[in-house]
């Protein structure tokens, strides 16, 4: 009954629940974002765990995990702040949740 409540994204500890099931939190990489030079039409890799000795990108490190990478293709050739607390509500961006992280 109380797991059937939980819709959203709720933390408990070292984990947190998304619409029913129990994943371990992120390791928190850096509690700032990395600045990043994107390629316009390049495809990344960003790393989801935190594990990854390659920040912010995946490096396999996830395996056997609940954890992978979030694939993306840069429309733009830019200059990004990529989140390393790997709390953003807008991933591989900052969106400022490292200030909670
Ligand atoms: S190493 Fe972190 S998602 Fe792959």
């Amino acid at each position: 009954m109380f797991f059937d409540t939980l819709l959203t994204k709720a933390r408990i500890g070292p984990y947190y629940f998304v619409n029913k099931h129990m994943m371990k939190k992120a390791t928190v990489a850096g509690t700032a974002p990395t600045l990043v030079e994107l390629e316009e039409g390049k495809t990344y890799y960003w790393c989801s765990c935190g594990n990854s000795v390659g920040q912010p990108w995946c490096n396999g490190a996830h395996k056997g995990s609940d954890f992978t990478p979030n694939a993306f293709t840069a429309e733009e050739s830019k200059k990004a702040a990529i989140c390393l607390c790997k709390q953003t509500s807008n991933p591989p961006y900052c969106d400022g949740s490292h200030a909670n992280a």
